[in-house]
């Protein structure tokens, strides 16, 4: 059995209910097998920007599904903090996945809102679906709307969005993801 620091918490989805869920996993293993010998970090963050915004196959695919999934109910399915701040994890690491897992976060406020503290020992990349178009999510290099985010291994943050609604779906390398960390840790060299 997982630990819920190491795989945050949630069982993966049974996908077998769910169709829709399926397709999209299967997108996300094209995307992996693109992106297999990237590090998470600042440099990734600016080519996924560049290379997988707007526009992109795949980060137009991955909204679609999330916002389908989002009213199939397959996405951020566990409430943290009551509807509007929900998790739910997708896939935990397999062979097929190259060791990414799939998560799915849901945040909705106006204000700053702020979810739980976190460390990435291996880092992370995150694509931001807005469901609200002035909708941010913060990552290491500040608030990011439609686009791609991806803190370096072993930095730590407060998840936080404002402006409205997004799903946050992030791929961890190996799972990895710590609920240890606390505000005020040094960071690492390169965020
Ligand atoms: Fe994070």
């Amino acid at each position: 059995m997982a630990s819920t620091d190491t795989y945050a918490g949630a069982q993966p989805l049974n996908l077998a209910e769910y169709p829709t869920a399926q397709e999209f996993v299967a997108r996300c293993y094209e995307f992996f097998r693109e992106v297999k010998h990237l590090t998470p970090g600042k440099d990734l963050e600016t080519r996924l920007n560049r290379d997988y915004g707007l526009g992109n196959e795949y980060y137009e695919d991955f909204c679609r599904y999330i916002k389908q999934g989002l009213k199939e109910g397959w996405v951020a399915k566990d409430e943290l903090d009551g509807p509007k701040y929900r998790r739910g994890r997708i896939i935990a690491p397999c062979e097929e996945s190259l060791f990414i897992s799939i998560t799915t976060v849901y945040m909705e406020s106006q204000d700053i809102y702020r979810g739980q503290y976190h460390k990435h020992p291996y880092g992370e990349i995150n694509c931001v679906v807005q469901l609200d178009d002035s909708a941010e999510l913060m990552g290491m290099q500040g608030w990011q709307g439609k686009g791609w985010t991806s803190p370096g291994p072993g930095t730590h943050h407060y998840p936080e969005v404002r402006g409205g609604a997004l799903v946050a779906l992030f791929f961890l390398p190996a799972g990895r993801i710590s609920y240890d960390a606390k505000p005020g840790e040094a960071q690492p060299i390169a965020v």
